[in-house]
């Protein structure tokens, strides 16, 4: 079930298992970026923001997933972040974490919850 902030993202088969991908929601100030990780029949959120500098972390559309590692890349200067926590592995802000949003499965659905 969802509530009432609920926003339907995209179908979980849109995203096949191991890969990712990037969504914008919100207007205006209040518009920003996240992307979804798929891995097996679970799904992470997280802003894409990458905590050494604020910017974004892929290079490629839809492509945060690191295929060698399996972890989450910033593509600017190699940060390796875990899939399941978003807490930086290895590169400059590592110990750091990115900031985790809110989704579920509904049914077929991949839903943000605000
Ligand atoms: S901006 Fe992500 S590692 Fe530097």
């Amino acid at each position: 079930m969802t509530g009432g902030d609920a926003t339907v993202l995209c179908r979980l088969a849109d995203i096949p298992d191991g890969a990712s991908k990037g969504f914008e929601i919100g207007e205006g100030p209040e518009a920003f970026e996240f992307f979804v990780a798929r891995k097996g029949e679970r799904i992470y959120a997280y802003e894409n923001s990458c905590p050494h500098t604020g910017g974004p972390l892929d290079w490629t559309p839809d492509r945060f997933i690191d295929k060698e590692s399996g972890h989450i890349l910033c593509a600017t200067h190699g940060a390796l972040f875990r899939v399941e926590t978003g807490q930086c592995l290895a590169g400059p802000c590592a110990g750091d974490w990115l900031r985790a949003l809110r989704v579920s499965i509904d049914g077929e659905d991949i839903v943000f919850e605000r």
